[in-house]
C-alpha cells in the first residue's frame, strides 16, 4: 500500500531522552501526528554491542511499521551509529519504502558549518564514540576539521536519574568537559539525546563562546524535507496528535517524560517486543 500524508511519523529513542528530538518535531511541523516508542526497558542503548542495537532498531522499526509509521526517527545516537545503515537495508530488502533519519548527520552538519576554528567537540555514550559514526561524519562534511571525542560512560543514566540536579551532576559534567576545554574547541556536538537537559552546566563549564549543538532543529528539517521530497507531509491546518509506547513501567515513563519533553505527556501505553519477550 502506499503510504499516506495522514500516517504519523514515528519516532524511538531507548527512553525518554528521544523526547527532546521529538519536543523540536512538534514546534518545526505541528501538523504531523507523531507515535514515540521509548524502549525503557532496554535502557541504557549507550553501552550495548552495536549488534545488539542492530537487532533492537530492527526489532523497533518493525513494530513501528506495523502500526502505519510514514516515516521513521531514530532518536538516539547510540542506535543512529551502530544502526541506520543496517536498518535501511533491512527494511527495502524488506519491500518498506520508507524513510529513516538517524541524529548523527543532522548533528554533524550544523556543527561542522558553524565552527569557525576547525576545532569540534563531541559528548557522547560509550556506544557512540566506539562506532566512529561522528568521526566519520565529519571526515564526510569536512577532512579538514578536527574532532575531539568524550565518552561519557554514566552521564545519561546521571541526568535521567538526578531530578532535580545537585552538585554532583554539575561536577560530573564539568569532568567531561575538561578535555573539549584543552582542546580549545569552539563547538560541540551534544551527541546523546539526554545531553540538551543539562545544556546550561555545560554552557557555564565551556564558555559562552562555545556553541552548542544538539540533533533536534537538524532533524526536524531533515525530516520535513523528506517528507515533501514524497508529498508526504501533513495537509491539515491545525495541530496533529502524539501518543506514545515504551518498553517497561508506564507510570515512570510519564513523570520523566513530561521533564524530557517539556509538554505533557497524553497516552502512553506498555508494549512487549518480540525478541525481548523471547528472550
Ligand atoms: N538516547 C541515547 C543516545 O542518544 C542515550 C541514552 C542511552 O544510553 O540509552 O545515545
Amino acid at each position: 500500500m502506499p503510504l499516506s500524508a495522514e500516517q504519523p511519523v514515528a519516532v524511538f529513542d531507548s527512553g525518554v531522552g528521544g523526547l527532546t528530538v521529538l519536543h523540536e518535531l512538534l514546534v518545526s511541523l505541528p501538523t504531523e501526528d507523531y507515535l514515540y516508542l521509548g524502549d525503557t526497558a532496554r535502557f541504557p542503548y549507550g553501552v550495548r554491542t552495536q549488534e545488539e542495537l542492530q537487532g533492537f532498531a530492527i526489532e523497533i522499526a518493525e513494530h513501528l511499521l506495523e502500526a502505519g509509521a510514514k516515516l521513521i526517527v531514530v532518536a538516539c545516537n547510540a542506535a543512529s551509529a551502530a544502526a541506520l545503515g543496517v536498518l535501511e537495508q533491512h527494511l527495502e530488502a524488506g519491500g518498506h519504502d520508507v524513510d529513516v533519519i538517524g541524529v548523527i548527520a543532522p548533528a554533524t552538519q550544523l556543527a561542522v558549518a558553524g565552527s569557525r576554528s576547525g576545532r569540534v567537540g563531541l559528548l557522547a555514550t560509550p556506544a557512540t564514540v566506539a562506532s566512529g559514526a561522528y568521526e566519520r561524519a565529519v571526515r564526510a562534511a569536512d577532512p579538514h576539521v578536527h574532532l575531539e571525542s568524550v565518552a561519557c560512560s554514566d552521564l545519561a543514566p546521571i541526568i535521567q536519574a538526578g531530578f532535580p540536579f545537585d552538585g554532583e551532576v554539575v561536577d560530573t559534567v564539568r569532568g567531561y568537559c575538561a578535555p573539549l576545554r584543552a582542546a580549545e574547541v569552539d563547538t560541540v556536538i551534544l551527541g546523546c539525546t539526554h545531553y540538551p537537559l543539562v545544556a546550561p552546566m555545560l554552557q557555564r563549564t565551556l564558555g559562552r563562546g562555545v556553541t552548542l549543538v544538539s540533533s533536534g532543529a537538524g532533524v526536524a528539517r531533515s525530516v520535513e524535507r523528506a517528507l515533501a521530497a514524497r508529498d508526504l507531509l501533513n495537509p491539515r491546518a491545525d495541530e496533529g496528535s502524539y501518543r506514545f509506547r515504551c518498553t517497561a513501567d508506564v507510570e515512570s515513563f510519564k513523570l520523566l517524560g513530561s521533564r524530557f519533553l517539556q509538554m505533557p505527556l497524553g497516552q502512553v501505553v506498555h508494549v512487549e517486543l518480540a525478541e525481548r519477550m523471547a528472550a
